[in-house]
């Protein structure tokens, strides 16, 4: 994976320091924009991922980056505070119950239900190539949760992440299905190929994922969020499969969506109440991060489907130039 197009002065700067040697002083973060921001922050991310052919590995715990990286993650936690209210308290014994109430009174944008009946085959090579930026590393950012739980919540997460991963069977791993999907509609499925097509709306829907994983401290919204997915996912992956036959998708391509009809299903109950449920009978004081780790997988994924489905009415791109063919 090559490190994308700056696109603006701290991502400028951030790239210009890691193609060279590991050291230096923390970037001075003034003003900066939400598209310089997010793929600011998604690359120093990504070196805990799989990293970049031209930066050295050392970036990964150098310590100006950290700094630079802290920075950049306060600027978003302080916009989702601001964006995301914090769910009202509830009993740890309420919690699954607060979660199914969160999605239910999710109202987003019907992105899934115009993929099923109206999108045109490009319009959802676009939705692939916004998705292949979290599906191509799909359920690795949750996975920084396992060494923070104990007991029932680690083996709740530990059971969906084993299905996740296949199983034991590399060719069920659901990364390894989306790429299927991808070659299926003629994208390029190589690992981060279309980063620098991928708005911001985009990239902060995985740096969530990362900022929740990779903080000890957020590791009851790391699982909120891991549940809001799970339980949003079976029926618009019903959709988003009749959509690509509607296109022509063959049973390859569509695998990973009917997979995830099924899956999820079951997913969403261990999330909810073996994972979210019993973390937050054994720690109390961090139920309410379980649902704002929720609410804000809800928020930024509705986001993301109203900012793609302006895009798609005006008819024009959801994406930064060209789609990157296989
Ligand atoms: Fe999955
Ligand atoms: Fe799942």
């Amino acid at each position: 994976m090559n490190l994308p197009a700056a696109r603006g002065p701290i991502t400028a700067a951030l790239f210009g320091r890691l193609t060279g040697p590991p050291g230096g002083e923390p970037l001075a973060v003034h003003e900066v924009d939400d598209e310089d921001l997010h793929l600011a922050l998604f690359v120093c991310y990504e070196l805990h991922y799989q990293g970049f052919d031209e930066v050295d590995e050392r970036w990964e715990w150098e310590p100006s980056l950290l700094r630079t990286r802290a920075e950049l993650e306060r600027r978003f936690e302080s916009a989702l505070r601001e964006l995301v209210p914090r769910p009202p308290a509830v009993p740890p014994q309420e919690v699954r119950r607060a979660l199914a109430e969160l999605v239910a009174a999710d109202d987003g944008p019907p992105l899934s239900t115009f993929l099923q009946r109206e999108a045109s085959l490009e319009q959802f090579r676009e939705f692939v190539v916004h998705r292949s930026i979290y599906h191509l590393k799909e359920a690795d950012p949750h996975s920084w949760a396992i060494p923070r739980l104990r007991g029932r919540a680690k083996a709740a997460l530990v059971e969906i992440q084993s299905d996740e991963y296949g199983g034991g069977r590399p060719e069920r791993m659901h990364s390894e299905l989306f790429r299927a999907t991808m070659r299926g509609l003629g994208l390029d499925d190589s690992y981060g190929a279309h980063l620098g097509r991928v708005p911001a709306a985009t990239l902060a829907i995985s740096n969530a994922m990362s900022l929740f994983g990779l903080h000890r401290r957020l590791r009851g919204a790391s699982i909120g969020h891991l549940a809001a997915f799970e339980m949003t996912s079976s029926l618009p992956n019903r959709r988003y499969a009749a959509g690509l036959r509607r296109l022509g998708g063959d049973a390859t391509a569509t695998r990973f969506y009917d997979e995830h009809v099924q899956a999820d299903a079951v997913h969403e109950q261990i999330a909810a109440h073996d994972l979210c449920g019993a973390f937050a009978l054994d720690h109390p004081s961090l139920a309410g991060d379980v649902l704002y780790g929720a609410a804000c997988a809800l928020t930024l994924e509705r986001l993301w489907a109203a900012q793609v489905m302006s895009r798609w009415l005006r008819g024009t791109t959801s994406l930064l130039g060209e789609v990157v063919a296989a």
